[in-house]
């Protein structure tokens, strides 16, 4: 468990440079100053099929960033209670996702790509992969466990 809530989650504008002879743009994170946490990892998801999605899963202590570099998709977060959707389709727009938060990927158009920065090394025994074990750890009960 922890403190975090999906208003942990945000938006974090990065900086774009503009070029004045027209070569294009450029947008930057750096680790604790554009993000509040250490850049360890960096993995980008492309070649997502209409249709599918990614995710569905939360990190137990990893911090990322999403950021649809190309194309867009529907980033859905829960803490269990409360549930936001952010539609990323922005190359100087990031996500901040905290711990502990389920998240959904989907609505990917053709061409999306998406880069995640996240705070720690590659760990499976940091993703929790059901929906029951989610509510477990965030200590919400399952209300489709109580009805049944
Ligand atoms: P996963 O995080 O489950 O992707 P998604 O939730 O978007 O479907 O990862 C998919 C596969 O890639 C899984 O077998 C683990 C592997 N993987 C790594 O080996 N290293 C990584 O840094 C990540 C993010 C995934």
């Amino acid at each position: 468990m922890n403190d975090y809530t999906v208003d942990s989650c945000r938006i974090i504008q990065l900086p774009r440079h503009h070029s004045t002879d027209r070569r294009g743009n450029l947008s930057v994170v750096e680790a604790f100053r554009t993000v509040p946490f250490d850049v360890r990892r960096v993995y980008y998801i492309y070649d997502v099929p209409g249709g599918e999605s990614r995710g569905a899963h939360a990190h137990r202590s990893l911090h990322q960033l999403i950021v649809a570099v190309s194309g867009s998709f529907t980033v859905s977060v829960t803490d269990g209670v409360e549930t936001r959707s952010y539609r990323l389709d922005r190359p100087y727009m990031g996500l901040y996702l905290v711990p502990g938060m389920w998240r959904t990927l989907d609505d990917f158009s053709s061409g999306a790509v998406c880069l995640v920065l996240a705070s720690e090394a590659y760990d499976e025994d940091d993703y929790i992969r059901d929906y029951a074990g989610f509510l477990d750890f965030r200590q919400i009960p399952d209300k489709k466990a109580l009805s049944r």
